[in-house]
């Protein structure tokens, strides 16, 4: 067992007053802008401090439990607010910042944050739809594009990206994220801040990210939003950190705190967590704000008998904004007078939304992001929705295809069946900013574009929801009359995101029965899924010919779809949650331990009587146009000595008619340590484009730190032991290779 050399030793404790440093000031010695900061803080009153703490929201959205007015413009006015949400659009944000600017003392500017999770007005699909299609330089796009627009309308902060892991489809935040995998969620989030953040925050088009909800919120117990959540500290650590960790490594400029318990302590109010983890192990001086309220939460949590106390406790675990918790303005000073929280603490936190003030520019020019001819310029323009498209093309998943896909462009009658299918308001889903359902192309649509001189007919046959069947004789007879069907079947928007966790992930209604009845015509079928969250398709996926799963996927759906279902696109989706066989398998995912007793036969073993322990569809899991064949797993070396490099090559040939794109994904699997180890982890993943008939080498580099967990005495080590090395197209099926990591 290796321990922490003696000499790291001494250097982590010469460092402590260096991060101690941190905390009481607020920011790192070096961080720019600190004189500035310095000079603006050393001119403030008290009170004109404690009101930059406080972050209310506009009437340009309502995100959570909020009385519509106009008191904070009077809030503003009294300099008791540092920051707003939810004001909307250049003219209305230059509006309120002249509040701020022009008839305070100071006139020190607000920032502005607002939801931008998957696009401003021009919208991408949901970001677990988006995860799917693992390219990172994809995923930055969008997040780029998104900032374009969200700048150019006056927004400086965006809270997003959202990296909960999240294991439980019936929690309906799961559209929000990156799905299961702490890896891939991890280089998700990093892709996502760039995106947001560019490389320059002085840049007009560039805005505040924010690594949110910290933390274990997506392991709210059977996936009820809000809902208790207590885990091991081994499960906070290998699972539920590790993309915020990636988030401070990509420079996330803000955080957001969650809103529910971690093991009995509610997180905004957990100085163990934030403090403890963000600012003293990870020495993190960016600017964190609660989630709307959960400051205030902490008293109907039961954690804190009022709000001073609740404000005492968020201050104290060096939460910095008070969003809509309405606790700090009020209590600040009482907190100070009674010793609870000193001004220096104060005056940190007040540096810390100060420095991003600065960072932004806001300092030189209030209003260089009020620009409303730079927001008519860049909104919804055709290159955002060429960029939407092949986002969207790229995220879609092909579950099933039994020689039905690509359909042929020359088919003259065409059956699209179904509630989805012209439900245009359906297909940005939740979270979608100032996106509107007009703008966007529904699968109908998408569809007439692609064949103009196609007859198409379309029938819905039923309600998302509902019993009702009696639309079912026509669609049936429209399907018997057409050369192939297609069916858009799935949830509406409103299924999947906040508060909309859901306790049975079936297709809603009576649309599994229309698919089914669809399925016995016998006909080229093609069922479209949209959805936020996995499904329990079972029955669909034994009866369906083929399956695309396009998620929620934005204003450019439909003729995304229809690039996909007739060939302009082979599909090259990867799933990055696992689809349950059945709700009874939740929480299912793919690194699961091997337990003493893994399934077999015999009746002792950990199993269903009633069903698989294998899930529908695994982690990593997705079909393409054309096939892949993996041979010559090679590894540099059998015998890895610590510190060394492990070479993982493989052979990939694209054995189809089709050029196509391929996610390589390389796990591990650790057989034996001095705590148990998940059957797979991912380590590397590429996506590969081959044409047909190409092959090519793909190599991975394994270092030992890649091997290296918290060992039964919490040390962050490596053990030497056996290793398994599997590299395939999803978590199930790959080609395996052996080495040892020796001491
Ligand atoms: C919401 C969400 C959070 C969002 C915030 C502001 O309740 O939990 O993700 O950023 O409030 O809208």
């Amino acid at each position: 067992m290796k321990k922490t050399p003696l000499f790291l030793f001494y250097i982590m404790l010469l460092t402590l007053p260096l991060m101690a440093q941190i905390n009481e000031t607020g920011l790192r010695e070096n961080a720019p802008f600190k004189k500035e900061v310095d000079s603006v803080l050393s001119l403030m009153t008290l009170e004109e401090k404690i009101g930059q703490l406080a972050q209310l929201s506009g009437n340009g959205e309502v995100t959570g439990p909020v009385t519509l007015n106009n008191q904070y413009q009077e809030a503003i006015r009294k300099g008791e607010v540092g920051s707003m949400l939810n004001i909307n659009s250049a003219s209305y944000t230059r509006k309120i910042q002249k509040i701020a600017v022009e008839e305070t003392r100071l006139g020190i500017p607000l920032l502005f944050g607002y939801d931008v999770i998957h696009g401003y007005k021009t919208i991408f699909p949901v970001p677990l739809g988006e995860s799917s299609s693992w390219d990172l330089e994809a995923i930055e796009k969008s997040a780029r594009i998104a900032a374009v627009e969200a700048t150019a309308a006056g927004q400086h902060w965006t809270f997003a990206p959202m990296v909960d892991i999240a294991r439980d489809p019936r929690w309906g935040r799961i559209m929000e994220g990156a799905g299961e995998d702490p890896f891939l969620g991890s280089a998700v989030a990093k892709a996502r801040v760039r995106g947001f953040q560019g490389n320059d925050l002085g840049q007009k088009n560039t805005m505040l990210a924010c690594a949110k909800h910290f933390v274990g919120y997506g392991a709210a117990r059977a996936g009820r939003d809000y809902n208790t959540v207590d885990m091991s500290k081994r499960m906070l650590y290998e699972v539920y950190l590790p993309p915020f960790k990636a988030a401070v490594e990509a420079d996330v400029a803000t955080f957001m705190t969650s809103f529910n318990e971690l093991n009995g302590v509610p997180v905004t109010g957990s100085k163990k967590h934030v403090k403890g983890i963000l600012r003293d192990e990870w020495n993190y001086d960016g600017l964190i704000v609660s989630d709307w309220a959960s400051v205030m939460e902490q008293v109907i949590h039961g954690s804190a008998k009022d709000l001073k106390e609740a404000a005492d406790y968020a201050m104290n675990a060096t939460v910095d904004m008070d969003m809509e918790g309405k606790a700090y303005v009020p209590f600040m000073k009482e907190l100070l007078d009674e010793g609870k929280v000193s001004e220096k603490q104060i005056d940190a936190a007040v540096r810390r939304i100060l420095h991003k003030k600065f960072e932004l520019g806001l300092f030189d020019d209030p209003y260089r992001y009020c620009d409303e001819e730079r927001e008519k310029e860049v909104t919804l323009t055709p290159e955002h929705r060429e960029a939407a498209r092949d986002v969207a093309r790229k995220s879609m998943v092909l579950l099933k295809n039994d020689n039905v896909l690509p359909f042929s462009k020359k088919v003259k009658k065409v059956a699209v069946i179904g509630p989805l299918a012209d439900a245009k308001n359906e297909m940005i889903g939740t979270w979608s900013a100032q996106g509107e359902g007009k703008d966007a192309v529904s699968l109908l649509e998408g569809l007439q574009n692609a064949l103009p001189d196609a007859d198409i007919n379309f029938v819905k046959a039923c309600e998302v929801e509902g019993h009702d069947k009696s639309g079912f004789d026509k669609a049936l007879k429209a399907a018997e009359k057409a050369d192939i069907v297609i069916a858009a079947v799935g949830e509406k928007a409103m299924m999947s995101g906040e508060a909309l966790s859901r306790m049975d992930i079936k297709l809603p209604g009576v649309q599994e029965d229309l698919v089914l009845e669809l399925a016995k015509l016998d006909k080229p079928l093609a069922v479209v899924l949209f959805n936020g969250r996995p499904l329990v398709i079972t029955e669909v996926a034994k009866k369906a010919p083929a399956i695309l799963e396009s998620w929620l996927p934005g204003t450019e759906a439909g003729n995304a779809i229809a690039d996909v279902l007739f060939g302009d696109y082979n599909p090259s989706g990867k799933l990055t949650v696992t689809f349950p066989y059945a709700l009874g398998q939740v929480p299912v995912f793919y690194s699961h331990k091997h337990t003493g007793r893994p399934r077999t036969e015999a009746r002792y073993t950990s199993k269903y009587i009633d069903g698989p322990n294998e899930p529908l569809y695994p982690f990593g899991y997705g079909l393409s146009y054309t096939t892949f064949e993996y041979s010559n797993l090679k590894l540099s070396t059998k015998k890895l000595n610590e510190g060394e490099t492990l070479t993982v090559s493989v052979n990939l040939k694209n054995t189809g008619k089709y050029d196509g794109e391929e996610v390589v994904q390389l796990y591990v699997r650790d057989l034996v340590g001095s705590v148990t180890r998940p059957v797979k982890e991912l380590k590397g993943f590429e996506k590969v484009s081959l044409k047909a008939g190409e092959e090519k080498t793909i190599t991975f580099e394994l270092k030992t730190e890649d091997l290296a967990f918290y060992n039964r005495d919490w040390e962050w080590t490596t053990e030497p032991g056996e290793f398994h090395v599997f590299v395939g197209g999803n978590s199930k099926e790959t080609i395996e290779a052996e080495f040892s990591l020796v001491d």
